[in-house]
Parts: structure tokens; sequence; C-alpha cells
């Protein structure tokens, strides 16, 4: 193994080096504040690793994301959600008699206890659905039973069935909710996006055939947004679970991480973006220049990311599928168009290039939805439905590691030296 070496106050210190299987470099730093006092000081965690990880990769330089090493280009579109979801979870893909068990668990799992119905009821109709959606998931480490799952496994398969099987029947409760409606339940004939997508839009007086276009389209969706490593909902998971607390309310921890407009919210506050460019006489160049003004707190969301300093493969993936989508729909939105032209004109100007501001995952998810007729206040749950898999495989993972240890960064102490307190 090779070391990196560190002189401080004219001391030297040998530090270890680790190399991951694609190459990555990191300097082992967890005994040097026993060795020299001192600590490293990254805020935001921009430069330091947490955990090794056997889940996803991300080179963000050359734009690559692998699930379980399966480049994502290779998923999305062409492996069912509720596959790459298991692939995550248990680090291979299905074999047919598994994905055929896994599917039926996955429905039979789909329905929301009773007694979190009647606490599902008591929300406003005005509440946001991430908000119903943290709650109702914390909930149901009341409802079940999670003691035994640190040691039991048929305990935790039980508890992530349950998980994936709820977060998308509690998603379109909260829409069912919002307007009014009666919920629908899965049927087990279906897929998983296709059971959401009729919990969502089917009514009690009439059959509803989901549209394969909108499951195609969906499904494509969530597979984009299964993982992406140490992202802040999954640090924030790993972080809540590290302390021992069950996995419901590590989950609901995310999905709180997840809301945040910087984040996962960034699909909702994309498409109130673009709004309020056509509402504005679709004047984009105008926001374009209130994000660059550094007096301004304004920033193009959809643009940007820690990781990727290239474009996201996903929204990549995502701007192909808009088209194709809206076409298969038969919709034209204004929205899409600007946003191409925001991509143009942001591409083209040398303070998102030489700051290698690339649209992300949340740029062209939106619009997509959207055609899908999934309201903007339900974006960030369409997210949450999708990372949900992502969240429980690393909190597996955390919880799995025998050198794992509770979450607890240092700080360095800027404030007041030592006062005497005086009458
Ligand atoms: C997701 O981590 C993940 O993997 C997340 C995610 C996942 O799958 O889990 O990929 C999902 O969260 C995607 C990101 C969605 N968020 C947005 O679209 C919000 C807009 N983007 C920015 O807020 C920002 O780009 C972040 C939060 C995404 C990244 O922030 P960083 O890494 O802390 O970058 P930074 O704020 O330090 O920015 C560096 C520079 C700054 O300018 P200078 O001070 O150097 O002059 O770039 C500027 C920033 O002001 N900048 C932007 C900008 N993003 C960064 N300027 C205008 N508009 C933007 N969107």
């Amino acid at each position: 193994m090779s070391t990196a070496k560190l002189s401080l106050d004219g001391k030297e210190y040998e530090l270890p080096v680790i190399t991951g299987t694609e190459g990555e470099v990191a300097v082992d730093v967890r005994k040097l504040r026993a060795q020299s006092g001192a600590i490293t000081f990254d805020p935001g965690y921009g430069n330091t690793g947490s955990c090794k990880s056997n889940i996803t990769f991300i080179d963000g330089e050359k734009g690559i994301l692998r699930y379980r090493g399966y480049p994502i280009e290779d998923l999305a579109g062409k492996v069912p959600f509720a596959r790459v979801a298991y692939l995550l979870i248990h680090g291979d893909l299905p074999s047919e008699q598994e994905a055929r068990t896994w599917r039926r668990e996955l429905t039979q799992n789909s329905l929301v206890h009773e007694g979190m119905l009647k606490f599902f009821d008591s929300f406003p109709v005005t509440a946001h659905p991430m908000n119903i959606l943290a709650s109702m998931v914390s909930s149901m480490s009341s409802f079940y039973p999670h003691d035994a799952e640190l040691e039991d496994d048929e305990h935790i398969r039980a508890n992530i069935l349950r998980l994936l099987g709820q977060v998308k029947s509690i998603a379109a409760f909260s829409y069912k909710k919002s307007i009014g409606q009666r919920y629908m339940y899965p049927l087990s004939d279906h897929s998983y996006a296709a059971n959401f997508l009729r919990m969502m839009f089917a009514t009690p007086t009439e059959f509803y055939a989901v549209p394969k276009v909108l499951e195609d389209a969906l499904d494509m969706l969530l597979v984009l947004h299964a993982d992406h490593e140490q992202n802040c909902s999954t640090s924030t998971v790993r972080m809540v679970g590290s302390s021992g607390a069950n996995l419901y309310a590590s989950m609901s921890a995310g999905v709180n991480a997840l809301w945040g407009p910087l984040h996962g919210g960034a699909n909702q506050a994309v498409l109130e973006m673009l709004e309020e460019i056509r509402k504005d006489g679709g004047d984009y160049k105008k926001f374009v220049a209130m994000a660059k003004d550094k007096n301004n707190p304004f920033k193009l969301f959809g643009f940007g990311h820690r990781v990727y300093k290239n474009f996201d493969p996903r929204a990549t993936l995502l701007r192909k599928a808009s088209d194709a989508v809206l076409n298969e729909l038969g919709v034209e939105d204004p929205l899409l168009d600007i946003a191409k032209q925001l991509e143009e004109v942001a591409l083209n100007d040398e303070y998102f290039l030489e700051r290698k501001l690339y649209p992300n995952v949340d740029f062209y998810s939106g619009i997509i939805y959207r055609a899908m007729g999934i309201p903007t206040d339900m974006f960030t749950v369409m997210f949450t439905i999708g990372r949900m898999p992502g969240w429980i495989a690393h909190w597996l993972e955390m919880r799995k590691d025998p050198g794992g240890r509770i979450h607890r960064p240092r700080q360095i102490y800027v404030g007041p030296n030592l006062r005497k307190y005086e009458k």
C-alpha cells in the first residue's frame, strides 16, 4: 500500500493511501489527529470520502454512472425498475424466478396499514406531499415492529418490502387526497410503474388501462433516480442509521434531506423557474444574467452538480426521452422549448463553462413528469420513489459494515475564548 507524507509544525507524518477498484485514491486520515493533533477541514465534504461502497460508481469528469458495475445506459429504459431495485439492494440482477417473487411481494406489500390511513387523513389538503411522505414513512416504525431488525435478515427483508411497496402507495394517495378522490389499489399483474400510474389516475367508475408510453417513461425515470452514491440525502440516511436508528426513521430523514431545492426539490424548482420565464415573456437570457450576478441569490435550477463536471449522463438520457415522450403523447410544451433555449445559452456562456455547470438530472425530468400529468408539487416525491432502493442499499451496507461506527464529524471552533461570568 502506498503512503502520503504530511509535514506539519516541522514534523513528518506518513498516512496510508487507499485505492478503489476504479483507481480512485484517498488519503486515510483516521489516525491523523491521534498522531498530529490536527484534523482535516472540508465544509460540505466535497473532498471527503465517508465510506467505502460497492453500490454505485460515478466518474464526474467522464460523466459515468454505474449501479453495481452496470452502466446506467444499459439499465434505463431496458431493465424494469423493480429489477434495478433488486440489483442495488442484493448486489446482482435477479433470476427470472427471483424477479417474479420480488415483484409479487412488492405488490402484496403495497397496501398501507389501515391505522396509518387514519393518521394520513388528518393532514390538511394543502399539505406538501413530501411532508406527508416523510411523516408517513417515519410512522411506519410505529405500525411495524422493528426492534429485531438489527439481527434478523427476514425481518429487515419484510421492512424493505413494506417500504418499497408502500412508498408509491403513500405518494399516490397524497395526490388522490389533494383532489378529493378515493384511493385506488395496486393490481398484481401490473409492473411497479404501472401500478403507481393506476393508483394516481384510475377512478372506481371505469376501467383504466395504463398507457404503455407512460409506464415506460416512468420506469426509466425511476431507474435513473435509483441511486447516486453519497449525495446529500443518501449521506443523511447513512448518518442517521449509523446511530442505530431503525430503517424507517433513517429513510424518513432521507426524504426530508431530498426535499431541499438544492437537491431533489430542484425538479420542482426547475419547472417553477421555466414557468416564471414563460410568464415573464420568455426572456430566458434575463434569468441567465440573474444567475451570474454575484449579488443575486438566484441560481439556474437544474444546472450544476457537486460531482459531475461534465454532462450528467442522466440528463443526456432524459433530454432524448423528453422529445420522444412528448411526441408520443402529442404534447406541445412551450416550457420544453424554453428549457432547450436556456440550455443552449448557458452552455455557451463563459460563466457556466468555466464553472463546469451542465444540466443535471433535475433539468429535464420535470418536463416529462408534467407531460405525464403529474402535478409539480409531486415531482420530488417521484424522485423519492426512485431513490428509495438506493437509500435502502446504502443503509444495509452501512449497517453490515464490520468497521462501521457512528458518524460524528469534528469542527474548528472560532467562537469566544474563555470568559468569566460576572453577575
Ligand atoms: C441533485 O449530489 C448528488 O448526486 C445530487 C443528485 C442525486 O442524484 O442525488 O445528483 C441530485 O441534487 C442534482 C442537483 C440539483 N440542484 C440544482 O439544480 C440546484 C442548482 N444547482 C446549484 O445549487 C449547485 O450547482 C449544486 C447545489 C448542485 C452544487 O453546488 P456546489 O457543488 O456546492 O457548487 P457551488 O455552490 O460551490 O458552485 C460553484 C460555483 C459558484 O460560483 P463562484 O462562487 O465560484 O463564483 O458555481 C456557481 C456558484 O455560485 N453555481 C451556480 C449554479 N451552481 C453553481 N451559479 C448559477 N446557477 C447554478 N445552478
